[in-house]
Order: structure tokens, then sequence, then C-alpha cells
């Protein structure tokens, strides 16, 4: 089975608009040598003020087709009264394919629920957009043994009550909490083991063909020294980056190390 390789950048909440702009010229620059063929799928996800300029930079100025945009986050419902809240048709209208959802840090920090990760995903999908959904243990999970358990859980209640087909669509991100911005790569066959038991979920939820088809990303400190043997693995299908992907250089040689 062979999957494309996606390697998406997580900006968070970094960049104005200006450093954005720059960031994102520099990482289609990066990669202007290279046919869109012979590269891996390449995702950058801005803040969302950020989003309409970037937007411009790729599809407007550039329009090499080579980067693709992404939301870190989206409302589920269509409109209405939830203040701060933005809708997934208010990030397509600047033609993002993906938004990430889930992520460990809005699970942590904005008290995001399973359950509302679950109808993220599920509009995001009805919308005809991809959601990168994000999983992970914190080290105390891991180091109690229950990893596997807990991201069975997290994978079994997102993808709860979407269709196979979808399934095979969505991509997932597999990020051990402790290996995120703190410089603690995960094992790569460790990381490759998690992965592969979550391919295993998904092949009970979806079947095992739609589980050949999703692809599941690493996630956690991955750097231009780790991206090759990372992306050696049997199952794990690109990264999703956040400190290396603030530099053009650095993210230029992510992508390249997933060639
Ligand atoms: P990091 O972040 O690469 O800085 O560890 C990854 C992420 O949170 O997506």
């Amino acid at each position: 089975m062979t999957r494309k390789p996606l390697i998406a950048g997580n900006w968070k909440m970094h960049n104005t608009t200006a450093e954005a702009r720059e960031l994102v010229v520099g990482v289609m620059q990066g990669v202007k040598e290279f046919e869109k063929s012979e590269l891996p799928d390449i995702v950058v996800a801005p803040v969302f003020t950020s989003i309409p300029a970037v937007s411009e930079e790729i599809f407007e100025k550039c329009g090499c087709g080579k980067v693709a945009l992404a939301a870190q986050n989206c409302y589920f419902e269509p409109k209405g009264a939830f203040t701060g809240e933005i809708s997934i048709d208010m990030i397509k209208e600047f033609k993002a394919e993906y938004i990430i959802i889930g992520h460990s840090e809005r699970r942590q920090y904005f008290g995001e629920t399973d359950e509302m990760i679950n109808s993220k995903a599920k509009a995001i999908l009805a919308a005809g957009i991809i959601p990168i959904i994000c999983c992970g243990e914190t080290l105390e999970q891991r180091e109690a043994g229950v990893t596997d358990a807990h991201i069975a859980s997290q994978i079994v209640k997102a993808l709860e009550g979407i269709t196979p087909a979808d399934v095979a669509k969505s991509v997932i991100a597999y990020e051990p909490i402790w290996a995120i911005g703190t410089g603690k790569t995960c094992d790569s066959v460790e990381a490759n083991r998690v992965i592969a038991e979550i391919r295993k979920v998904v092949a009970q939820v979806a079947g095992r063909e739609n589980a050949d088809k999703i692809r599941i990303l690493y996630g956690g400190s991955v750097k231009p020294s780790t991206i090759k043997e990372q992306m050696a693995q049997s199952d794990i299908d690109g990264a999703l980056v956040g400190g290396a992907s603030l530099k053009a250089d650095d993210f230029v040689e992510i992508i390249k190390g997933a060639m």
C-alpha cells in the first residue's frame, strides 16, 4: 500500500501577517526546484488572522500548487452566537484544504473533549475538508503503561459515526505530549509501533482497506535530523511539525527528508 507522505507545519500562535507571508514564500522558494509529483503533500497552518495573506501568497501570487493551507482549529456549527469562534465555511473561503483538530494544546488549555473533536471531524468532512485529528498520551500515561488504551479511546471517539470512506480520507497525527516542544523526540521504532496500533484501531472501525489508506503522521520535536529515520518506518506517513516549521530552511529540509 503506498500512501503519499504528508508534511504539515503547525505554526501555532506565532507570526504576524508579514512574518507569515515571508515564511510561506520561503517554503515555496525552497521547493521550487522540485516537481509537485516528487514532493510530499505540504501543508502550512497559520493563525486565523494570517490565513487570508498566506492564501494569497499560495494561490494568487505563486500558484504553484505545491503548498496547501490548513487552519489550526474551527468550530463545528455553521454560524450563530458563538463569540470568538470561526466556522468551517469561513476557513474554506480561503481555499484551506485541511483543518487540525484535537491538538493536545487545545485539549489541555482550552478544554476540548473527544465529543467536540468528533463533532468537528464530522462537520469538516461534510464540508469536503480533510481533518488532521491529533492524539497522544501524557508522560504519566506512558509511565503507567496505558498509552495504547488511551490512544485507542481517543481515536474510536474521534471517528464515531464517520463513514469508512471518510475515515480513509482523514489524517491522524500521533503526538506524544511529552515530545511536543521539548526537543525529546519519541524513538522512531516506538512511534511506528503506536502508529501501527492506531491503524489496527482504524481497521476495527472502518475496515482494513481504509486503515491501509489513512495517513498517520508522527508529531513531537520533529527536526531535519530526525525525519529520515522517521520516514523509513513502515507506518509513519509523514510529520506534524511545530517548532521546526517556523524556519523555512528547516521545514524545507524536513520536506526533503520525506522525499
Ligand atoms: P513540536 O510541535 O514540533 O514543536 O514539538 C509539534 C506539534 O505540536 O504539532
